[in-house]
């Protein structure tokens, strides 16, 4: 799948760190009984990477990315763990490339324009915004759909539940993405119907394609 044909899977992306890879296949069971399809699972522990190998495997209906992909190593390692997409913070030539190399479908952040505009010469049309709330929220991105009209973004970092509407309600916004759902403690505690409360309310977000304005 295309990088844009991902971020349509649904309106929120769940952003997961994991500390024990045991708890993969329940939690992607979680998130996928709430109507999930897709998720990003952090670089950030040790237990990412089997996490993202467990998920891929066991639960393939889920379409698991990796995150805080920030070197050539972490694109390759992301892809031999059998992620379908990458998702990096920033972006870098060398990161890019190598996630061509890998055929792993990425999601580059930018948070400038000129970071936008410099993707965009790259071939990206999709993008994360991020830190989403930190550089410039809403009216920032809502600004840009003017000048900017193709591209589109998935806002990351800061947003919650109670702000993702206003994020998904502007056109330039396909999805977003968010730790709210499952944060590391829920699932350290094995809070897995929460989890799932969570999921169902975000996963029946309104975004602008479906919103009737
Ligand atoms: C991250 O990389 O941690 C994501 O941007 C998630 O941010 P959040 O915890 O603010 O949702």
């Amino acid at each position: 799948m295309k990088i844009s044909e991902i971020l349509l899977l649904g309106p929120v992306i769940p952003v997961i760190v994991i500390d024990n890879a045991d708890l993969a296949p329940a939690l992607g069971e979680a998130l996928l009984s709430g109507g999930i399809k897709s998720i990003e699972v952090t670089l950030r522990t040790d237990a990412a990477l089997d996490s993202i190998e467990r998920l891929a495997r066991d639960l393939p209906e889920i379409c698991v990315g990796a995150g805080t992909i920030l070197s050539e190593t972490n694109a390759s390692s992301a892809a031999n763990a059998g992620a379908r997409f990458g998702v990096c913070p920033g972006s870098t030539p060398s990161i890019i490339n190598a996630c061509r190399v890998q055929n792993l479908p990425l999601l580059p952040g930018a948070s400038t324009v000129s970071e936008i505009l410099t993707l965009h010469e790259a071939g990206f049309t999709a993008m994360k915004f991020f830190p989403a709330a930190a550089a410039g929220g809403i009216q920032f991105i809502k600004s840009l759909s003017s000048p900017l009209p193709h591209i589109q973004f998935c806002p990351t970092g800061g947003i919650t539940y109670d702000t993702a509407s206003e994020w998904l309600a502007l056109k330039n916004v396909i999805c977003v993405g968010g730790s709210w759902l499952a944060p590391t403690n829920d699932i350290n505690q094995k809070k897995f119907l929460e989890i799932t409360e969570r999921a169902k309310r975000a996963s029946t977000l309104e975004n602008y394609e479906n919103a009737t304005y």
